[in-house]
C-alpha cells in the first residue's frame, strides 16, 4: 500500500467522513478510490504513468492520496504526465519571458512595483521563481490576497504545480484557518492574517520576502500594511517587497514607496467588443439571465464560456436557479450549460468546479462576485456580462453606522470586467447600462475602503503594534479624521483604551482575537459573567454570517417550523443561536440532526472549528471557561458589554430609534423577535436593504445600559425615555 511520504497533514481535512471505497484502473495502475474522489479519476484516463507520475498527478489532482490506496502497479513509460504538462503551461504564461529580468530587478531593489494584466502569472509564478532563486533559504515568502478564496485556491494551483501537497511546502493562512506547518515556504494569505502576524512578529523576521499583491484593490488591510512594510523595510534591507497590481496606475504606488522602480509585464490582450443597453435595464438580474441565455442560444457551443458579475451569494442562488429553471426547457438541440457559482462562501469543494475545463460542446456559465475582477483568473472565457454593480461597505463617521449597499461600479472596475473577456482570444462584453450612464455617471476609481469603513478594527490592531499617533501614520490616502475619531472613541467606550488613547489591558486582551472589537469585548467580558463558555459559541456562530438555517424551496413551513424551537421563549437571536450550537453539540454533532432542523452542516462544522480556536485564545488572555447556560440574563449581560453602543428602543410606530445617534431602524424579518418587538433591544450589525434593518437582535433591559456602561449612557437618558408613555412589547398586526 502507497504510504504518504510526506505524513498527514491533518488540517487538510479535519472534518474527512468515512466513505465507500471503489477500485479503479488508471493507465496500468488499479487504485482504490474513496467516493468523493471517484470522479476526479476519469481525468487519468488519457495517461499511463509509472507509480511515482501517478502520485504527483493525484496530488496535483487534489486526490486525497491518504485515503486513495495503490493496489498494484506496472512499470510503463509515461507518455506525458499531468506534471509535465503543467510545467509547459507554466512557460507559456505572459510573465514567463521576463523571468530572468524580473528576478534581477528584485535583486537589485529593494522596494520594485509590478504591474500586470490578471492573468499574466504574478500571484503563481512570481513566488515560485522566488524559491525556484533560492530566496526561501533566507525565509519564507509572504504573498497577500484580499480574499479569502483566491488566497486558498491560489496556493491549491501552486501546489499543484510545485508537486506538493497543499499544506506543506505550499499552504495558505486566513482567518480561522490555517492549512500550513513547519515545512511551508511560500504562504499565501489575506491580508488581514499577515496584518496578524505584525502583532507576534513586528519585524516580520521570518519572511525573506513580502509581496502584498492585488494592491490596486486598496482594501483596508493592504492600505495599513503599506505602512508598516513601508517603515520595517527601512531598518530590515534584507527583505524583499514587492507590490503588484493589475491595473496601470502604478506611479500613485511607486510614489509611496519613495519612487520604487516599476516593473510592466506587457500584458496579451485581445480585442474586447463593448456593448451597451439603450435604455436603463430596470432588472438586472433577469437582464444578465435573458442576455446569457441568448448568447448560449445563438453563438456556437464550444466558442467560449460566459461571465457574468453579480453582487452576492443570494443573488448568485436566485441566478443560478432561474437559468436551471430556464435552459430545463430548452430541449436536446442546445448544447449543455454548466452553471459555476463563485463566491467568498461558497464551500471549498466546489470552489475548484470553475476551474475545471469545460467539457467539449458545453458552455460554461460563471456567476461570480466581484472576486473574479481580478482576484480569480478562469480560463475559456469570450463574453462578460456586466450588469454595473458591486456590494461595498459604506460607513457613516458621524454616526457610526455602517453597511453594506448595492452601488455602481467605478469605470476602473467596468473595464476591468470588459477585460476578463480577452484573455485567450477576441471577446465580448455586455453591459447593462448605457454608454451615457458609463461617460456620465460612473466614477472613475473605486474609493478606497480605508475612507469608507469603520475602523475600530485596524486602530485596535495598530494600537496594539504601539502605533499611538495615528493622524501621523503614513497612509497612502489618509482616512477621514472624523472616521479614525470615531473609531477612538468607539475603542474608548469599550475600554480598550485609556482616556489618553493609551491601550489598556482589556484592550491588549481583546487584541489577541481576530474579531471585530465589540465581539472580542463581549467575550472578554463574559469572564465577568461566568459564561465565556457560552461567549464564544455566539461569538463562533455570529461569525458564519446568515448561512445557518436553510429554507427549501418547497419545504418553507418545515423549515420555519424547525426554527421556531430555537426561539422558544423569545429568547432572541443571540441565545437561539447558542441553543442552536449547544443542541447539536448534543447529539454529538450529528449530521442527520442537522438536516432535520433544516441546519447547513457545513456551516455548522465551520462554526465548531471557529469555536475551538476561539477557546484557544481564551486561554492565551488567561480568561477560564465558565459555563452558565441557564442564566440568560448574564449571558445577555456579556452581549452588552459588547454591544452597548448598538442599543435601539422601541417607537410608537413599531420602528427602533438607535440610542446614541438617533436613526430609525427596523428588527429584520428572519429575526425571532420580527413579532415581538421589545422595547429594549441590542443588536449585531445594521443591514441596509429596503430599510435600516438591525440583524441578530436580542432584548435587554435599560439598567443594563447604565450599571454596563455608565460612561455612554447616562441614568437620566435611559429615565427619560423610560418614564414616558411608551407601548408595551405587542404583537405586530400589519407589516409596515
Ligand atoms: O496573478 P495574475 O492575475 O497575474 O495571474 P495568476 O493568478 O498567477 O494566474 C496565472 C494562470 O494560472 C492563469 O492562466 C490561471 O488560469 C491559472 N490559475 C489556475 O489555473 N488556477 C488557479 N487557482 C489560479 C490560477
Ligand atoms: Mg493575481
Amino acid at each position: 500500500p502507497y504510504r504518504d511520504p510526506v505524513g498527514t497533514n491533518e488540517k487538510m481535512n479535519p472534518f474527512a467522513e468515512q466513505e465507500a471505497w471503489e477500485e479503479h484502473q488508471i493507465g496500468k495502475a488499479t487504485l482504490k478510490f474513496g467516493s468523493k474522489d471517484i470522479k476526479k479519476q476519469q481525468k487519468y484516463d488519457d495517461y499511463e504513468f509509472v507509480f511515482g507520475d501517478f502520485i504527483k498527478a493525484a496530488v496535483m489532482d487534489g486526490v486525497n492520496v491518504d485515503q486513495a490506496e495503490l493496489l498494484s502497479s506496472v512499470q510503463s513509460p509515461a507518455v506525458k504526465t499531468t506534471f509535465e504538462k503543467i510545467q509547459c503551461d507554466r512557460r507559456t504564461l505572459p510573465i514567463y519571458p521576463y523571468r530572468e529580468e524580473l528576478l534581477r530587478a528584485i535583486n537589485d531593489h529593494q522596494i520594485l512595483v509590478i504591474v500586470g494584466e490578471t492573468g499574466s502569472g504574478k500571484t503563481t509564478q512570481i513566488p515560485q521563481y522566488l524559491h525556484e532563486a533560492g530566496y526561501t533559504s533566507q525565509g519564507k515568502i509572504a504573498c497577500t490576497q484580499p480574499r479569502r478564496v483566491a488566497a486558498m485556491s491560489v496556493a491549491a494551483r501552486v501546489s499543484q504545480e510545485m508537486g506538493v501537497k497543499l499544506g506543506h511546502e505550499v499552504g495558505y493562512s486566513i482567518r480561522f484557518e490555517d492549512c500550513t506547518s513547519e515545512k511551508t515556504i511560500l504562504k499565501y494569505m489575506t491580508d488581514g492574517m499577515l496584518l496578524r502576524e505584525f502583532l507576534g512578529e513586528p519585524d516580520l523576521a521570518s519572511y525573506s520576502v513580502v509581496m502584498v499583491d492585488e494592491a490596486h484593490e486598496r482594501t483596508l488591510s493592504t492600505d495599513i500594511l503599506f505602512g508598516l512594510v513601508k517603515d520595517i523595510a527601512r531598518f530590515r534591507p534584507d527583505l524583499k517587497l514587492l507590490i503588484s497590481s493589475a491595473t496601470l496606475d502604478a506611479e500613485k504606488f511607486s510614489d509611496y514607496f519613495d519612487s520604487a522602480p516599476i516593473f510592466k509585464i506587457p500584458g496579451r490582450r485581445f480585442p474586447v467588443e463593448i456593448h451597451y443597453t439603450k435604455a436603463p435595464e430596470a432588472d438586472y438580474l433577469d437582464a444578465a439571465i435573458v442576455t446569457a441565455l441568448r448568447i448560449h442560444a445563438t453563438q456556437p457551443p464550444g466558442d467560449g464560456d460566459i461571465l457574468i458579475f453579480l453582487t452576492g451569494q443570494e443573488e448568485i442562488e436566485t441566478a443560478d436557479e432561474i437559468l436551471k429553471h430556464r435552459t430545463r426547457g430548452l430541449g436536446t438541440n442546445i448544447a449543455e450549460l454548466i452553471i459555476c457559482p463563485i463566491y467568498a462562501n461558497l464551500p471549498t469543494e466546489l470552489q475548484s468546479k470553475i476551474f475545471e475545463p469545460t467539457p467539449q460542446g458545453a458552455r460554461k456559465v460563471v456567476l461570480a462576485t466581484n472576486i473574479a475582477e481580478t482576484s480569480l483568473t478562469i480560463d475559456g472565457i469570450k463574453y462578460v456580462i456586466d450588469p454595473g454593480f458591486v456590494k461595498m461597505k459604506s460607513y457613516n463617521p458621524r454616526t457610526g453606522m455602517e453597511s453594506l449597499l448595492v452601488t455602481p461600479i467605478s469605470k476602473a472596475s467596468a473595464n476591468q470586467r470588459a477585460g476578463r473577456s480577452g484573455r485567450t482570444g477576441p471577446g465580448k462584453c455586455f453591459r447593462l447600462y448605457t454608454a451615457y450612464n458609463y461617460y456620465n455617471d460612473l466614477d472613475d476609481n473605486t474609493v478606497p475602503e480605508i475612507q469608507r469603513t469603520n475602523l475600530a478594527n485596524v486602530v485596535l490592531s495598530l494600537k496594539s503594534l504601539g502605533i499611538n499617533d495615528l493622524l501621523n501614520f503614513d497612509f497612502m490616502d489618509p482616512p477621514p479624521s472624523e472616521a479614525l475619531l470615531k473609531a477612538l472613541e468607539l475603542l474608548y467606550a469599550l475600554s480598550a483604551l485609556n482616556k489618553h488613547g493609551e491601550l489598556t489591558k482589556l484592550g491588549r486582551r481583546m487584541a489577541e482575537f481576530p474579531l471585530d472589537p465589540m465581539l472580542s469585548k463581549m467575550i472578554v467580558a463574559s469572564d465577568k459573567y461566568q459564561c465565556s463558555n457560552e461567549a464564544i459559541s455566539i461569538a463562533a456562530m455570529l461569525s458564519i454570517g446568515n448561512s445557518i438555517f436553510y429554507r427549501p424551496k418547497d419545504k418553507q413551513v418545515h423549515a420555519d417550523n424547525a426554527r421556531v424551537n430555537f426561539h422558544m421563549g423569545n429568547v432572541g437571536d443571540h441565545i437561539a443561536l447558542l441553543k442552536v450550537y449547544n443542541s447539536w453539540k448534543d447529539t454529538n454533532f450529528s449530521t442527520q440532526w442537522c438536516y432535520e432542523n433544516y441546519i447547513q452542516v457545513r456551516s455548522m462544522k465551520r462554526a465548531r472549528d471557529i469555536r475551538d480556536q476561539l477557546e484557544g485564545l481564551l486561554e492565551r488572555v488567561e480568561i477560564e471557561i465558565t459555563t452558565n447556560p441557564n442564566d440568560l440574563d448574564a449571558i445577555k449581560k456579556a452581549i452588552t458589554s459588547g454591544f452597548f453602543p448598538h442599543s435601539a428602543k422601541l417607537q410608537m410606530n413599531g420602528s427602533y430609534r438607535s440610542l446614541k445617534h438617533p436613526q430609525t431602524v427596523h428588527i429584520h424579518p428572519s429575526s425571532g423577535l420580527a413579532q415581538v418587538l421589545p422595547r429594549w433591544v441590542v443588536y449585531h450589525e445594521l443591514v441596509q436593504t429596503t430599510k435600516e434593518y438591525m440583524r441578530q437582535v436580542t432584548q435587554l433591559k435599560p439598567e443594563w445600559l447604565v450599571e454596563i456602561a455608565p460612561h455612554y449612557y447616562h441614568l437620566k437618558d435611559v429615565e427619560d425615555l423610560a418614564s414616558k408613555k411608551m407601548p408595551r412589547g405587542h404583537c405586530r398586526s400589519t407589516k409596515d
